[in-house]
């Protein structure tokens, strides 16, 4: 058993990420609600549904006759929301769960015969049990296939790019996804050894890592950079941030709120950017002039909730 076994990403045990009954924890409910202000009637667009934790919240203070679009690329994680919403069994509003990008959430919108939303929120990244289930290859701790895509709709798994990228296109990933510093030595390191074997489990790209990273007892896996980095690849995670982003002044309706929580610094500035540019041209108000953190509280009861940070606005454009 390696040293590394039940450390997971920023250095958390497997035992503080296993405590959630529904696999996940929402994070930053109370500032997520007081940006969203979600009302009685209003539609509220959640396009990271994952285990149902804040669009829970949602649903309940937009009765009577709201509606909850919430949308999620991974059926799982989606099936399990609704689950979750049924099971409140709430009366007088309308909950439609959607299998789709929050890059396609125009669309989602055409289809629910929905012009424009109250509000709209996103949660990015993954959560916590898809990093714990062994269903997609996300955690260097179990050795499983190296798959890494949270929709089934993607082509490419993480082990088709490592035998398909190049050496730069590789180390462009590690350094640009997660900062890594021996990003050109891992980069090598995979293309050599694909020359004999083909690198298709979580076990084997964790071994080849560590075998070219240096290590101090106490750091965080030297591996975690290399996964986080290929997850954002498969998933194209700033490509389609990027899309949804765009999309939002075609989303929100005059005095629409919009909330975001990343934990990747480099989805925080894509988000803070759009704000500024929007902010800018008149089109919104940023309610959050620094991004909100998680409290010594929430991050002590939810470890993952460290690197949270939450931004928000207010439309001021005319439809
Ligand atoms: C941090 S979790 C959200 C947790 C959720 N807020 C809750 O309370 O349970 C992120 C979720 O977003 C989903 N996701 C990631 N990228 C997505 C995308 N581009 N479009 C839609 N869903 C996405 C993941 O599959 C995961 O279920």
């Amino acid at each position: 058993m390696s040293i590394f076994q039940f450390v997971f990403e920023n250095g958390q045990t497997r035992e503080a990420m296993d405590l959630s009954p529904h696999g996940h924890d929402p994070v930053m409910v109370d500032q997520v609600l007081k940006y969203l202000v979600p009302k009685p009637g209003e539609v509220i667009l959640d396009c990271t549904a994952g285990r149902g934790g804040h669009s829970l919240e949602i649903a309940k203070r937009i009765v009577p006759g709201g509606t909850l679009l919430a949308l999620d690329v991974d059926p799982e994680n989606l099936k399990y929301a609704k689950k979750r919403l049924d099971a409140e069994s709430l009366e007088n509003v309308k909950i439609r769960l959607f299998h789709a990008n929050f890059a396609e959430a125009s669309d989602v919108l055409s289809e629910a015969g929905i012009e424009r939303v109250d509000g709209l929120m996103a949660d990015l990244g993954v959560s916590t049990n898809q990093l714990l289930e062994d269903t997609h290859g996300l955690s260097f701790n179990m050795d499983v296939k190296l798959d890494m895509r949270l929709d089934p709709r993607i082509r490419k798994r993480a082990s088709d790019l490592l035998a398909e990228l190049d050496e730069k296109q590789i180390a462009d990933i590690l350094h640009d996804y997660a900062q890594e510093r021996y990003a050109w030595r891992i980069a090598r390191k995979i293309v050599q050894t694909r020359a004999t074997v083909p690198i298709v489990t979580t076990g084997q790209l964790a071994r080849l890592v560590r075998s070219v990273v240096p290590t101090k007892w106490g750091q965080i896996d030297p591996a975690t950079r290399t996964f986080q980095a290929l997850r954002m690849a498969v998933n194209e995670e700033m490509n389609v941030l990027h899309d949804l982003l765009e999309s939002v002044p075609e989303l929100l309706k005059f005095g629409g709120r919009a909330v975001f929580i990343s934990f990747h610094s480099g989805e925080d500035r894509l988000v803070k950017q759009a704000l500024r540019k929007w902010e800018d041209q008149g089109l919104c108000e940023v309610l959050t002039k620094k991004p909100l953190e998680p409290g010594e509280e929430e991050i002590h009861r939810n470890p993952r909730s460290r690197s949270a940070k939450l931004r928000a606005l207010r439309w001021k454009a005319d439809s």
